[in-house]
């Protein structure tokens, strides 16, 4: 696996990161996940604002040409279907102090791993998800590298017994611990609006996109606690995941427990999509 680290692409077995960097001793640095089919990267510009607003955010400041880095990385890595990690922290300072040292050279990394795309909508399952407290900090849009509590809220989910954790904030729901979500009532597709609660999914906006051309109404309204429990359907939505059905929420059935039928039109739609993103058409 060919990565790139401050300048250089290389084996990944060589990439080295001082232990003094911010990112190691603060978690101070912010990142993005780029789906890419058959070598072409799905919304790269929409990534790469959106990694604009938490460099912003964090005061980070590069001049990398993104997508020209990207394009690189995915050719040595052979094309495909990849998922590229793009991070940037603070960098290496001399002594550990939490205020920013004056002078400092953030690092740069980025790698490419396989991914599996959705392809038969027919093989897919749903999973079981829980309610959890969204007990994160208020600056949700920035994608922070500062992961450990979405790490643990996802950690509850699996002691329950279920494959990932729906937050719930003040009585409504934000999103899940590495996705955002949807709630289907009555024909209505509903998701958090975008604010410092969410980070603004890539997908997510794909996805309301793609249902109101199929002709759905859509809110952008955080789903109740009871909305969320009385859903005809509910999924959840990342670059790498795509969109997912919940069948199962707090061990009980969504509706009837089976998939949706407006995620089955999502889906084809998405599905769709990523045949035009192939063809060059998108
Ligand atoms: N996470 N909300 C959170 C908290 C996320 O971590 C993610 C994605 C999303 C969905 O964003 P997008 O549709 O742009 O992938 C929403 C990535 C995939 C990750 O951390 O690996």
């Amino acid at each position: 696996m060919a990565v790139y680290l401050n300048g250089a692409f290389m084996p990944v077995e060589e990439a080295q990161v001082s232990v003094l960097d911010r990112g190691f001793l603060f978690g101070d640095g912010v990142y993005e996940v780029i789906p890419v089919y058959a070598g072409k990267p799905m919304r790269l510009q929409e990534h790469l604002q959106r990694l604009q607003q938490s460099l912003d955010a964090t005061q980070l400041a590069v001049t990398e040409d993104w997508e020209v880095l990207v394009a690189d990385l995915i050719e040595l890595n052979g094309g495909g279907d990849l998922s590229v990690y793009l991070q940037v922290t603070r960098g290496a300072e001399t002594k550990r102090d939490h205020a920013l040292p004056e002078s400092i050279f953030p690092t740069i990394f980025m790698m490419a791993t396989p991914f599996t795309p959705v392809q038969d909508l027919d093989a897919v399952t749903g999973i079981k998800a829980v309610t959890v407290e969204d007990n994160r900090w208020l600056r949700c849009f920035i994608k922070s590298i500062c992961l450990q509590p979405n790490v643990l809220l996802k950690q509850q989910a699996r002691e329950a017994g279920a494959q990932d954790a729906i937050l719930v904030r003040d009585g409504t729901v934000t999103e899940a611990a590495a996705a955002n979500v949807f709630v289907v009532k009555d024909n209505v597709v509903y998701t958090a609006p975008k604010n410092d609660l969410i980070l603004a999914g890539i997908t997510r906006d794909l996805v309301l996109e793609l249902v109101r051309d199929a002709g759905f109404e859509c809110r952008e309204e955080a789903p109740s606690l009871p909305l969320l429990e009385s859903a005809d359907e509910i999924w959840i939505t990342s670059s790498t995941r795509e969109i997912v059905p919940v069948i199962e929420l707090d061990g009980k059935p969504v509706a009837n427990g089976e998939i949706g039928v407006v995620w089955y039109h999502a889906m084809q739609q998405y599905k769709t999509y990523k045949q035009q993103l192939i063809a060059g058409e998108s």
